[in-house]
Formats: C-alpha cells, sequence, structure tokens
C-alpha cells in the first residue's frame, strides 16, 4: 500500500496504520466483566473509567466503576456529594443499566484498622504521631493492593455484570500491577521485623534476635515515641500484616482474574512522549503476562478543524494578509497563526501516536479531543463517552478516531 506520501522523504511517513478500537463493542458485550483503566498520571485515567461506566450503564449493563481520585473531581461530575468506600447508585436519566461509583478511600482504610486494633484514645495518639502519618501516606503501593482486593469483592458480587476499575495516580502505570509484590517485599522486610519483633519475641528475646544494634534501635525509637506507643505501632504493623498476609492470597487470585477473557486494559496516555513512553510500556508489559489489552486511548488530542490548510500555508498566508494592511488583516493574521500552531501541535502529536504504532503495529488506538474545559459533570462525560465510543469514520473532518490527522497529508 503506496501513498503518495511515501515518496516525499522529509513528511514523516508511519510505517503502520494503528487499527481502530471498538469500545462500544467491548463494553457492550456481557462477556466483558471487568474493564481495567491504567496509565501514568494525570492522563485522563479516572475521567475515562467514569465515561465508559456511564456509556456502559446507557447500554444496558449493571456497572460499578471503583475510582480512585483523591481530588474528588470524579463524585462533583457525577452529581455526588461524595463517593465513599462503598458503591453508591448515580442517578443517569433514560439508562437502561445501573450506573453506581465508588471511591477507594485509603487513610480512612488504614485508620480503620488502627481503631480496630486500638483503645480510642491510643488510636488518636497513633493518628497524630508523624510515624503513623508517614507510614499511611507513604506505604508505597498500598492503594493499588486496596484496588486489587476490592476489585476482587465486586467482581464476585453478583450485583454488577461490569466492574469498571481506575488505578491510583501514580508516576508509573506499572505501579499498579508491581505494588502487590513491592508490598509484600515490604511486609517481609527488616523494618517490619524490627518493629514487630518486641510483639512476637518479648524484649530480652528481641534483644538477642537482633543483637545490640536492635537494641539500639528499639531504644532509639523508644525515647522518640514512648515505649507505650512503640508496642501500639508494633500492635498495629503486626495487625497490618496479618490483615495483608491473607490479603496476599487473595490479591494473588485477584491477578490471575486480571488474564482471564473477560478482563480487558484500556491503556490511557496523553499525545506527550513521557506518557507514550509509560503507555508503551505497560503495554509490554501486559503482553508479558498475557493480560488482555483492549487499546490505547490518546487523550487531549488537538485535531485542526479543518485540514485542508497546512501550517506553513497558514503561517505564509497570516504574513501576507499582515503585509497587505488593512482594517481586517489583524484579525486574519490572528486567525491563521492559530490555525497554524494548531496544525503544527496536531502533527506533533500525530507523529508520537505514530511511533507508538511502529512499536505496537497491532495495538488499537483511539484519540479523545480536548474538551475546552475540564469535564466537571454528566455532560461533560457523555461528551467524552461519544468520543471513546463513537465509529471510527463518524467525524466532521474525515479524520478517522484512531488518528489526529488523516492519513494522506493535505497538499502543502
Ligand atoms: N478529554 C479531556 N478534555 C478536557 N479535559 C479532560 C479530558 N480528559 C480529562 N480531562 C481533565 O483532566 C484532569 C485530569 O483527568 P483525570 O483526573 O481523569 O486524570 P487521571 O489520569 O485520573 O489523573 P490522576 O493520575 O491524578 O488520577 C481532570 O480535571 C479532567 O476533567
Ligand atoms: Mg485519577
Amino acid at each position: 500500500m503506496s501513498t503518495p506520501q511515501h515518496h516525499t522523504p522529509q513528511h514523516h511517513t508511519p510505517q503502520h496504520h494503528a487499527p481502530a478500537m471498538d469500545l462500544a463493542a467491548l463494553v457492550g458485550d456481557p462477556a466483558t466483566r471487568i474493564v481495567v483503566c491504567c496509565g501514568s498520571g494525570g492522563v485522563g485515567k479516572t475521567t475515562t473509567s467514569a465515561a465508559l461506566a456511564l456509556a456502559a450503564a446507557e447500554a444496558g449493563r449493571q456497572v460499578v466503576v471503583l475510582t480512585i481520585d483523591p481530588a474528588r473531581r470524579l463524585a462533583q461530575s457525577l452529581g455526588l456529594v461524595e463517593l465513599d468506600n462503598e458503591p453508591r447508585r448515580v442517578e443517569v436519566p433514560g439508562a437502561a443499566g445501573e450506573l453506581n461509583a465508588m471511591m477507594l478511600d485509603m487513610k480512612r482504610t488504614f485508620d480503620d484498622v488502627v481503631s480496630a486494633h486500638s483503645t480510642p484514645e491510643r488510636a488518636q495518639v497513633i493518628f497524630e504521631n508523624p510515624f503513623y502519618q508517614a507510614l499511611s501516606s507513604s506505604f508505597a503501593g498500598t492503594q493499588e493492593y486496596m484496588a486489587m482486593e476490592k476489585l476482587g469483592q465486586l467482581r464476585a458480587s453478583d450485583r454488577w455484570d461490569l466492574v469498571i476499575v481506575d488505578t491510583p495516580p501514580s508516576r508509573s502505570a506499572l505501579d499498579f500491577l508491581d505494588a502487590p509484590n513491592r508490598m509484600s517485599r515490604f511486609l517481609d522486610g527488616t523494618m517490619i521485623r524490627l518493629l514487630t519483633a518486641p510483639a512476637r519475641a518479648g524484649g530480652r528475646a528481641g534483644v538477642r534476635l537482633f543483637g545490640a544494634g536492635f537494641s539500639l534501635f528499639s531504644r532509639i525509637i523508644s525515647k522518640i515515641l514512648g515505649g507505650q506507643l512503640l508496642n501500639d505501632i508494633s500492635a498495629f504493623v503486626s495487625a497490618l500484616d496479618t490483615m495483608f498476609g491473607g490479603f496476599r492470597e487473595r490479591a494473588t487470585a485477584t491477578y490471575e482474574l486480571l488474564r482471564q477473557p473477560g478482563t480487558a486494559f484500556v491503556v490511557v496516555a496523553a499525545p506527550e512522549p513521557d506518557a507514550l513512553r509509560e503507555a508503551s510500556y505497560f503495554v509490554d508489559r501486559l503482553s508479558t503476562e498475557g493480560m488482555p489489552l483492549a487499546g490505547l486511548v490518546l487523550n487531549r488530542t488537538h485535531p485542526p478543524a479543518t485540514t485542508g490548510l497546512s501550517a506553513t500555508r497558514a503561517a505564509a498566508a497570516a504574513e501576507a494578509v499582515t503585509e497587505a494592511g488593512g482594517p481586517e488583516a489583524a484579525l486574519a493574521a490572528g486567525a491563521l497563526r492559530v490555525h497554524a500552531e494548531r496544525m503544527t501541535q496536531a502533527a506533533r502529536e500525530q507523529r508520537l501516536a505514530d511511533r507508538f504504532t511502529s512499536a505496537h503495529p497491532e495495538v488499537p488506538v483511539r484519540t479523545v479531543p480536548a474538551a475546552a474545559g475540564d469535564v466537571h459533570d454528566l455532560d461533560g462525560l457523555r461528551v467524552m463517552a461519544s468520543a471513546l465510543l463513537a465509529d471510527e469514520d463518524d467525524t466532521g473532518t474525515g479524520t478517522p478516531r484512531s488518528r489526529v490527522l488523516p492519513v494522506r497529508r493535505p497538499a502543502a
């Protein structure tokens, strides 16, 4: 298949065209039971999850979307005052199915564990303790771990026939898959052994077990935190260990669930080098793990209103108009320059998409144009949903939805 631009070396020529992604078929298919939206931070995972859930509910599915959105933007866009650890029904007028949403609340889950293993007074002391605060907020992977746990619970219930999972805001998309392991390593790690030693072995035995180093460590910790508090923390960490010990097995089971045919991963990325690099790693990882990938959502793209006028010609025209002068010149030149910039940006985004597709020619792609403002209500989600689900070729500009710009470059 040879198109004219293949003979124009200065133009970037894609080796492959990304296959189209059919998300309408995916979420409408009763065989689809879990959809996981993942990607690096801030690319639109939460919004994509919610939009897909909305579309699925409208298609008649009983959906629950499990979000992890500490900024609570999603609750707002769903018209809820608050999302919490239990699914809540979202009113979607006219929907054939049902939309429910919940938000994983990490801090609350942690606090609950403390409360359950402590008196109210002691719990309060622990909550205020800097050690605890650091632990509960920087416990690498806890959120991902908890998301897996919750996913297992939701999937096990007959109440839902589709669970859509948003993944935590993390630097790396891979965290979602790696966290459970990292967490196990942490729990098995030295820190935990040291902290739980007094509770497990008792004072003197602990010293013998760990030697003078531990004795010193223990004394310093005791000095800083107070003996009682050290015991409390030890008890807390032991409780955590017990809790996560069982959880480790369930997380493994859920991990297996993710490899089943009813699961699909949707990788979300912004048209930026870093986000696409992450997406690339993630796609490789999914294929290594034998986990099913639906495709890549390239979110917040900037397709031009028309592709009939190239950036070069628009810029040249802007100059010509300015030189010619006249009352409307400034306005016209401004509009032309905006178009030129937009074409340049779109070309850059398409180039990045092409690079991804060259590396992963088999991965379907769906581009979603940036909305004018943030997506902050049900209508905004509907617009996003239709961008995600509409037919590949159903666009005004003739650009297929797997692309930012048409395949054939406009004549220069
Ligand atoms: N296509 C879009 N057009 C305009 N705004 C968008 C679009 N997609 C997402 N947004 C906005 O971008 C912001 C980030 O989106 P979102 O919260 O979904 O990202 P995220 O990947 O979940 O982020 P985090 O990693 O922090 O969880 C939100 O304010 C959202 O409304
Ligand atoms: Mg999010």
